[in-house]
């Protein structure tokens, strides 16, 4: 595990963003899954200027969704998709081939995980995971007891998760259930960045790094990645070094 912390989120945000576009300069044709959130939106606008300057190229890359909320998708305001096609895949101009992205209106989620679960399955694995943590440690949403075993499927929100999503929306929002990558695809991909700013995660991230490997703390799988990084600005280091 690589730990590094960057003065600031803007640091923080062009040095994830230059990797991710050295990634896909080394493999065109790579399998990308970024979360969505409020963590990552400054890489997402990074790496869509590098595009525009043609510095990265993203038309034949792959791109996973990580997670939604049951009963949600793209064209809802405060959907995690809703964020990614508004701030990554739309401006990259990326072909509809180009997105697996789950269905979270689907009558049939199982169906949903499953065809998620093939098209990483089709490429290997993930080349590259990028998440950021829950204020209660979950990662995407893994929340706290899921087993590390676990593939895509479909989950109860925690109530800390409940209570947090409100920020992703403009009014008071029900949400009760989630669909999700799992961990299993994290232990399987190539790589992974875990990406924490603001001195809110400070805990956290303390708790993942420094605590113990457990199911009750998902994000703390990312000590037994032997290709991960975490990567904070100072803020969200405060309690690491
Ligand atoms: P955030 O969400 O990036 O909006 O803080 C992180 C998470 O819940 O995984």
């Amino acid at each position: 595990m690589q730990l590094r912390q960057f003065p600031t989120y803007d640091h923080l945000c062009q040095h994830t963003a230059s990797h991710i576009a050295g990634l896909v300069a080394q493999k065109p044709t790579a399998l990308l899954c970024l979360a969505s959130g409020e963590t990552p939106i400054g890489v997402f606008h990074t790496l869509v200027a590098l595009a525009r300057e043609g510095r990265a190229d993203f038309s034949q890359c792959t791109f996973i969704g990580l997670d939604e909320w049951v009963g949600f998708g793209p064209t809802d305001p405060g959907s995690c998709s809703f964020y990614l096609y508004r701030d990554l895949f739309a401006p990259l101009q990326l072909r509809p081939d180009q997105i697996v992205y789950f269905d979270a209106k689907s009558p049939n989620l199982a169906q949903e995980c499953q065809r998620v679960d093939a098209a990483i399955a089709q490429h290997g694995s993930l080349d590259l995971l990028l998440v950021g943590i829950g204020m209660n440690g979950h990662i995407a949403l893994n929340e706290p007891g899921t087993p590390f075993s676990l593939r895509a499927h479909v989950v109860d929100l925690h109530e800390m998760t409940i209570t947090v999503g409100q920020k992703y929306f403009s009014e008071s929002t029900t949400l009760t259930t989630g669909i999700t990558v799992g961990l299993q695809h994290l232990t399987e991909a190539r790589e992974v960045i875990l990406m924490a700013n603001g001195a809110r995660k400070a805990g956290v991230v303390r708790e993942a790094l420094h605590g113990p490997v457990t199911e009750q703390f998902p994000a703390s799988i990312i000590q037994t990645h032997p290709n991960a990084q975490v990567w904070l600005d100072s803020e969200a280091a405060k309690e690491v070094f």
